[in-house]
């Protein structure tokens, strides 16, 4: 059988599929589908120091091809998360991926620090990049210092792995993921959201009550993809790869491209199990491919010219 298995740090992930923060509640809601322990691993919704009651409905809209969001961070704060969230994910043998998300650093420092003294936190994906929200989110993800610092600030306080969620709305993405990896970041995740709207056409009221959102599903592939591929060049660490994955075949393009690791979200929503069965896929692509490993996948892309037009005289 060909290895899954991905190292990033100090945790290894058994397959290369994660569910996607905000998707997935907190790995619990949608055991009647799955065992989330067969899933690489479960990363959380964001978790914020004090509970959340987030945005006003209506705070999700279907689009063609994808899905705009603005729930605004709601979540039940870290001290139920610990109490009655993470021991349950423990005993169900999950590989735990806390998100925190804050409106300070103060406030990302205190929540790692609380969950640094838990067992069954395997590593952290610090939110930078929600687009909902007024305070934090996007002030801090399209700010390069601020990024930096807060890489900084919670590299000192834990040795377990760190991803930062990098925002796709800014000019270069590449310059964010560089900013990560000098202060110690061991991964950066490519990409949140990107700000969209939709309006009902006969109300003329925009779909979802903060009027824009974040806008995820297929029909952001293609981008997440280049935004991947522009981290790739611009960072050495691992990048955790999302952005409209489907299927087995959307997260190996995302491997090629550059990702060690793949975050599915949207296709949750139509098969929560999603997530396992593009584990169970890309296995099958490694067997057919006589790949040993998913890792000889990772950044594969061959963007050489083909010999024939070479031999037609194109350079
Ligand atoms: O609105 C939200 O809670 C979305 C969060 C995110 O995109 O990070």
């Amino acid at each position: 059988m060909p290895s899954t298995e991905i190292t990033i740090r100090n945790v290894t992930f058994k397959n290369p599929v994660l569910t996607a923060s905000g998707t997935f509640g907190y790995g619990l809601e949608c055991e009647a589908f799955l065992d989330v322990s067969r899933l690489g691993g479960v990363v959380t919704k964001s978790i914020s120091r004090k509970p959340r009651d987030g945005n006003p409905p209506q705070r999700i809209a279907e689009t063609t091809a994808g899905m705009l969001n603005s729930i605004g961070l709601a979540n039940v704060g870290v001290d139920v998360f610990l109490q009655s969230k993470l021991p349950l994910l423990r005993e169900r043998g999950a590989t735990t991926i806390v998100n925190i998300a804050a409106s300070s650093i103060e406030e990302y420092c205190e929540v790692l620090e609380m969950c640094e003294e838990q067992e069954g936190v395997s590593g952290y994906e610090i939110n930078v990049s929600c687009p909902n929200v007024k305070d934090g989110g996007l002030n801090f993800g399209t700010h390069c210092p601020s990024v930096a610092q807060i890489t900084r600030e919670l590299r000192r306080r834990t040795e377990k792995m760190l991803a930062i969620k990098l925002t796709p709305n800014v000019t270069s993405i590449g310059e964010f993921a560089r900013a990560c990896e000098a202060e110690g970041a061991d991964a950066v995740s490519c990409v949140n959201t990107f700000i969209g709207m939709a309006v009902d056409v006969r109300t003329r009221r925009p779909k979802i009550a903060t009027i824009t959102g974040g806008y995820s599903g297929p029909a952001i592939k293609p981008i997440a993809l280049a935004k991947v591929y522009e981290a790739r060049k611009a960072v050495s660490i691992p990048i955790i790869g999302i952005g409209g994955i489907m299927s087995a075949e959307d997260a190996i393009e995302f491997m090629i491209v550059g990702a060690s690791l793949v975050q599915v979200g949207t296709a949750l929503f139509i098969d929560p199990a999603a997530g396992v069965k593009i584990a169970a896929g890309i296995e099958g692509y490694l067997a057919e491919q006589k790949m040993d490993s998913v890792r000889d996948l990772i950044g594969s892309l061959d963007t050489s010219m083909q010999p024939s037009l070479i031999a037609a005289g194109w350079s």
